[in-house]
């Protein structure tokens, strides 16, 4: 993706921590995929590397004060942080982290941050004693929340000699940070509807029907469409999951709920069923629990739940894209291709259930099935899945 960073606008701020040496080998990078890198050093960060490297390593003199007048006379800070397509903070220490929260404008870094309309990253690096600090969590809560996006710290040993988390994310995986958040944004625009978990059928207050789904795959499918610009519904049965960033969730529990829900967002651009959605439910449940003693618990009627995902398919307020997944234990190509036709859908994921596989699991495979036939997706993260997902709809038959 280097092609990507071609003239983009970086700015990599460095504050003062000895991770500062990583930074070179970052800008050093980042320039070198054709990125334009203005450094911006705080005072603490020039006693662990000095501007004079940074210039050398990305041909721009390196800005380190807010009322410098000559550098002001150039491009002043304000013009600055709007010729910024992104700034990353690379180390961040716990005091810029603290500083940030707080709204600090009191160096040219942090009023950069104040500034900008573009995205912030910052890439943590400290003591472990200081990133696990009450007061260091809370600032990192904050800055969260109000969008900033957080890299690492990875785990391992410090150069003081702990071993914990606080060491600064490698070069390698910052620049591949920078280069997927100023990547086009191939779903810009579009809504996706996304089912996700199990749901629950009541049998009474206190007994259910359901399945294994944990809302991993479909959570992920959430994360990715968002991340490539995506107006995202997320409908989801019952999970421990927290709800993505930036996306809409709507929770539900039972199928009949999924369905309502699901109908209420059409039409959409896609709709994708990861749902493992419940097929039968009790006719009717019990008002209050049963008892074992008085009931016979054995002989629980049931009844077919409605075909979601075949019943968006029908509408007449069909999205352009209805895309399906099959969980299978046996000849899963086969019983997928199957549901593809039955359901009317334009493609279906088709994975391989058992021996930890699938359901609850991080990882997943999956092939991808439409009417010119199957293609095998790999095994990886159901996040790193989800990612090949929207890159084989989008070559395949775009929105
Ligand atoms: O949630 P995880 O733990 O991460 O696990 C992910 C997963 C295994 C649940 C996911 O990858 C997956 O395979 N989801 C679909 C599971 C499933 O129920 O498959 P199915 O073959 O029974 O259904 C086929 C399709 O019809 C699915 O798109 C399903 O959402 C849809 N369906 C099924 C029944 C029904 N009544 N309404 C539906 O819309």
């Amino acid at each position: 993706m280097a092609y990507v960073l071609s003239q983009r606008r970086v700015i990599l701020g460095i504050t003062g921590g000895i991770a500062a040496y990583k930074a070179a080998e970052l800008a050093r990078s980042l320039s070198k995929a054709g990125a334009q890198v203005q450094v911006v050093m705080t005072d603490a960060a020039k006693a662990f590397v000095t501007p004079l490297t940074l210039q050398a390593l990305t041909g721009m003199p390196v800005r380190d004060s807010l009322l410098d007048p000559e550098a002001e006379a150039g491009m002043g800070h304000i013009e600055l942080a709007r010729w910024a397509e992104l700034i990353l903070i690379a180390p961040a220490t716990a005091d810029c982290l603290a500083r940030l929260a707080s709204g600090r404008g009191d160096d040219l870094l942090t009023t950069l941050v104040l500034a900008t309309p573009a995205p912030v990253h910052l890439a943590p690096a400290m003591n472990q004693q200081m990133w696990a600090q009450a007061s260091t969590q809370d600032n990192l809560a904050t800055l969260t929340e109000r969008g900033f996006v957080i890299h690492g710290p990875e785990s391992g040993d410090q150069a003081c000699g702990d071993v914990g988390f606080g060491r600064m994310s490698e070069p390698e995986a910052l620049q591949r940070a920078v280069e997927s958040a100023l990547a086009p944004r191939a779903l810009e625009g579009k809504s996706i509807t996304i089912t996700a978990g199990p749901t629950q059928e009541a049998i009474d207050p206190v007994r259910y029907l359901s399945n294994h789904s944990s809302g991993k795959m479909g959570y992920a499918l959430a994360e990715a469409a968002r991340d490539l610009g995506a107006r995202v519904t997320l409908i989801s049965g019952p999970t421990a999951l927290p709800c993505p960033e930036r996306v809409q969730r709507i929770k539900v529990v039972s199928a009949q709920e999924m369905l309502e829900a699901s109908l209420a967002h059409l039409p959409s651009d896609a709709f994708i069923g990861c749902a493992a959605v419940a097929d039968y439910r009790p006719v009717s449940p019990a008002e209050q629990k049963l008892k074992k003693g008085q009931n016979d618990l054995s002989q629980i009627k049931l009844i077919q739940n409605p075909d979601i995902i075949a019943t968006i398919a029908q509408s007449d307020r069909r999205p352009k894209r209805v895309i399906g997944f099959a969980a299978e234990t046996q000849d899963a190509l086969a019983y997928g291709q199957k549901k593809l036709a039955e359901k009317g859908l334009d493609a279906i994921l088709v994975n391989t259930v058992g021996d930890g596989q699938a359901f609850g699991a991080d990882h997943n495979a999956l092939h991808w099935c439409d009417a010119a036939g199957c293609v095998d997706l790999g095994r990886a993260s159901k996040r790193v899945l989800a990612e090949t997902l929207f890159q084989t709809l989008i070559k395949r038959t775009p929105l």
